[in-house]
């Protein structure tokens, strides 16, 4: 959909491929739906449902699902103007101030374009129109996920949970999430699931899954948590 903070796009294809009989599959922290984009094909009879508590996300995927390409292949970013003026309309305004910030999940609405957005801009754009088709097939639904497990559960739902990690890695999200109410919640899923965590979670039995980049001189590792995949 978009380039997000905590996004898996770079490296979705080191999770495992949906099986067969599926019939849904749900990101319950959804963010930018980067498991939904990669699998969804042109001819697909699959439904793709995302989560999200994040009001700046909300205003995001409201602007993108209503927009076209022209709108985003024309649409400009301006260092020493104020998002606030360039973009009246709230939704807009808010997608802008999500493209217009460095990458950390500062999930508020800034008011300038920082050089490092304006330097990201041109790439992130041409990849947010090429996704746009899938992204306005994606159903969204504004809210807390644990208010929808049972709703969405069955034998052929694909969960494809990326929650914020435990620790200083998840905290700039501000969900205040409980991992252990969460833990709870996965084990009583009937579907297929795939939990994304790190070296530090340990409220599910993670395993190991790859190194995904270098921080501060220090690797990165991915780990995973899998119900019947
Ligand atoms: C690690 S990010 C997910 C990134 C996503 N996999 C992607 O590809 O972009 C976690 C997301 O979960 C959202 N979130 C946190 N608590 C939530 C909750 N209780 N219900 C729904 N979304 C939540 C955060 O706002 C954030 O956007």
């Amino acid at each position: 959909m978009f380039s997000y903070y905590g996004g898996k796009r770079n490296f979705i294809k080191k999770y495992p491929n949906p099986p067969q009989d599926v019939t849904i599959i749900v990101e319950p922290f959804a963010g930018s739906c980067s498991y939904i984009v990669h699998h969804m094909e042109e001819e697909d009879d699959r439904e793709f449902i995302g989560i999200e508590s994040s009001k700046l996300l909300h205003k995001t995927y409201r602007f993108l699902q209503d927009c076209d390409e022209e709108e985003i292949s024309t649409m400009e970013l301006r260092m020493g103007k104020t998002i606030e003026d360039d973009f009246p309309d709230l939704n807009k305004r808010a997608f802008a101030s999500l493209q217009s910030q460095v990458g950390c999940a500062h999930l508020y609405e800034s008011k300038t374009v920082t050089e490092w957005g304006l330097k990201q801009w041109p790439s992130r754009r041409n990849h947010i129109v090429r996704s746009l088709p899938k992204t306005k097939r994606v159903k969204i639904i504004e809210g807390n996920c644990f208010d929808y497990f049972d709703q969405l559960d069955s034998p052929t739902t694909l969960w494809f949970i990326d929650p914020p990690y435990t620790g200083i890695a998840g905290s700039h999200y501000r969900s205040g999430l409980d991992h252990e109410k969460l833990a709870e919640q996965v084990k009583k899923l009937e579907g297929y699931v795939v939990v994304c965590g790190n070296e530090n979670d340990k409220y599910l039995p993670f395993e190991y899954l790859f190194d995904s980049r270098c921080y501060r001189g220090k690797k990165l590792q991915e780990w995973i948590y899998k119900q019947r995949m």
